[in-house]
């Protein structure tokens, strides 16, 4: 779908959030594909949905944040980098162009070493043509798939990625877009989802519910594609609706990296982050320290269900299952333990080899 004002427009507080995201992520995603101890001869990055590359207010777009991370922390001798660029608007398409010429007028790196494709036509019908032209597949790559937030994006394309060598997905979805149009959109709507028409139940939920299904359902379509690490949060701006980023890969590694990542963002952005599964959906970060109240919440569920372990599962879960780090989990756990709920087996003080335990609620 073209945009339906000017090109360029504003930048929005979240996508100088999620820009951020993006930025301190490549910046360690290309020098440890690239350049680190099991380097891969070539990686690809590629966007189903580029944009012009600028903002009205002059504010880089993500094909030019991909580029500078990678040039500014891969040394030119190492490795091919492809970029793939597919927007619909021929406008962008233009722009996208013009500013790359700008921003990097000397070519940071010669055709051979940073092959470039932008190209005019939808991400469903061009994305993976274009991957097969560079001859992307085999090695790794990263696909940003930064639509509307609408998601169109075939299925087959996210299972072939998930298939490839450490390849990984980062997706925005505005939960919003699904819940209006719910009653008016044919099975088409479907594919977004795998196939599966499960999404559509969310007409019968409360409103509260309704997004965090529609994340949910995307998550489970992610994972059937064959991601099997996924982290997926929402960013939260002072002003505007919120928006959620939906990242999968088939690496441990890259969970951390992203969490990393999304623990740095410069506050001063503005906005805030949710862990969707929190039932108070309280921000993480509305202040300087992080706020530990969902993940004390999400420890205590998950005790309850899983009965005495280490506080290491506790991190391996916080680290997969949530949006925090496992360095957060002791901190975390102190209100419990403070309040009489949770058991440290032997008694002392909480670490990492910790058998902990939910204490009996007490009779009345
Ligand atoms: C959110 S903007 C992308 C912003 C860009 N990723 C950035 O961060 O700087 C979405 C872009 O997708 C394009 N678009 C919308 N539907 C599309 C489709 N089905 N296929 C390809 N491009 C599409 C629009 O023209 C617009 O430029």
């Amino acid at each position: 779908m073209p945009v339906s004002g000017d090109v360029p427009w504003p930048c929005a507080q979240h996508t100088g959030a999620k820009h951020d995201i993006y930025r301190r992520y490549l910046e360690r995603w290309f020098p440890i594909l690239l350049a680190g101890s099991n380097a891969y001869p070539s990686v690809t990055y590629a966007e189903g949905f580029s944009g012009p590359g600028v903002y009205s207010g002059g504010e880089d777009g993500s094909p030019v944040i991909a580029m500078r991370a990678l040039i500014e922390k891969v040394p030119p001798n190492k490795g091919v980098a492809r970029f793939a660029f597919i927007d619909d608007d021929q406008r962008c398409v233009d722009m996208l162009w013009d500013t790359l010429r700008a921003v990097f007028p000397d070519r940071p790196r010669p055709d051979t070493a940073m092959p470039l494709k932008i190209v005019k036509g939808t991400c469903a019908a061009h994305l993976e043509a274009t991957l097969d032209i560079m001859k992307a597949w085999g090695q790794p790559i990263f696909a940003n798939l930064d639509s509307w937030g609408n998601a169109p994006v075939p299925y087959r394309l996210l299972r072939r990625l998930a298939a490839n060598v450490s390849s990984e997905v980062i997706v925005t979805l505005f939960p919003q877009h699904f819940v209006r149009f719910v009653s008016t959109q044919g099975e088409a709507a479907d594919e977004v989802f795998g196939g599966d028409p499960n999404w559509r139940t969310v007409m019968d939920l409360a409103p509260a519910a309704k997004s965090r299904h529609i994340l949910t359902c995307y998550r489970e379509a992610l994972h059937k594609a064959g991601f099997s690490y996924l982290l997926d949060f929402e960013l939260i701006p002072r002003n505007g609706q919120p928006l959620y980023l939906v990242f999968g890969t088939g690496h441990p590694l890259g969970v951390k990296k992203m969490k990393d990542s999304l623990w740095e963002v410069d506050r001063a952005q503005g906005v805030g982050f949710r862990d969707p599964r929190d039932e108070q959906a309280e921000t993480l970060f509305a202040f300087d320290e992080p706020q530990l109240g969902p993940l004390t919440r999400l420890l205590a569920h998950k005790l309850r269900e899983s009965g005495p372990v280490r506080v290491q599962e506790l991190r391996d879960f916080t680290l997969f299952e949530t949006v925090y780090r496992p360095e957060h989990v002791i901190e975390a756990l102190k209100p419990l333990r403070d309040q009489g709920a949770l058991n440290v087996d032997g008694g002392g003080p909480l670490r990492i080899a910790s058998l902990v335990s939910l204490a009996p609620a007490p009779s009345r």
